[in-house]
């Protein structure tokens, strides 16, 4: 059975304080119908983790290095993911692609040191605008997959995300079609590559502006599993919105 998770990236936010909504979260979600995952700074990975302790949300790390140790600053691990108490790392976001010139071979390299140490990967692909118009948005989303995804990926160990850049933070939509034809060709691409019992049970999420006024529709489209959330994972009761959503789905 494919999994539904709705999972929550907080990106460069939130500090102690932020854990409170945590708790509204777990008030609000005591034995939530899906996944429930949420990926702080890594300053509180450990004490997000902790403060959920049985609780049925995942904390997640945003990134990790490909190596399991060494000389690189300011980089983390994925095993001190899994010691802090991370069960799943988001690999290859957007953000992460832009601003630290990731390739896919570096995403790579990190989903197969996230899924070694035991954390579910959750790898992400997505067109830019330009790439959008220009009408190579199944080309470059093919090409991004293909190299980022490595071949020990499985239904228990990785997750996709299907992220369009220009409808991250933008408050910008893809129309329903456009979500459809992508995750579609996506869920095509994973089971020619990993076999319809593997490919058709690797979840793959929407990403980029979802909203508790939108998600249900979205959760709507067939092979839409989930979201990945930025902005309205920060407060509990948008986040609570779109974990509803999906709990009904
Ligand atoms: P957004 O971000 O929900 O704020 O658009 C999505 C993401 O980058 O994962």
């Amino acid at each position: 059975m494919r999994k539904k998770l709705a999972a929550g990236n907080w990106k460069m936010n939130g500090t102690t304080a932020s854990l409170a909504e945590v708790d509204a979260l777990l008030a609000a979600h005591p034995a939530p119908k899906c996944e429930i995952l949420l990926c702080p700074p890594a300053t509180l990975v450990s004490a997000m983790a902790a403060r959920i302790g049985e609780g049925p949300i995942h904390t997640g790390g945003q990134d990790c290095h490909a190596e399991p140790s060494g000389a690189h600053t300011g980089d983390i691990a994925a095993g001190m993911l899994v010691d802090a108490g991370a069960s799943h790392v988001i690999v290859g976001h957007s953000e992460r692609r832009q601003d630290h010139h990731e390739t896919d071979a570096d995403i790579r390299a990190k989903a197969s040191a996230a899924t070694d140490a035991g954390l579910v990967a959750v790898i992400c692909c997505g067109e830019s605008d330009d790439q959008r118009v220009a009408g190579q948005t199944l080309d470059v989303i093919g090409t991004q997959l293909a190299g980022s995804i490595p071949d020990t990926a499985t239904a228990t160990n990785t997750v996709v995300a299907y992220e369009p850049i220009w409808a991250i933070g933008t408050g910008k939509v893809p129309t329903l079609e456009q979500i459809g034809e992508v995750h579609d060709f996506i869920r095509k691409i994973l089971i020619e590559r990993f076999g319809a019992e593997t490919g058709d049970n690797i979840s793959i999420l929407y990403g980029g502006s979802v909203k508790p006024g939108n998600a249900a529709e979205i959760f709507d489209v067939a092979n839409v599993d989930g979201a990945l959330v930025g902005g309205a994972s920060l407060k509990a009761a948008d986040f609570s919105g779109i974990i509803s959503a999906l709990e009904t789905a």
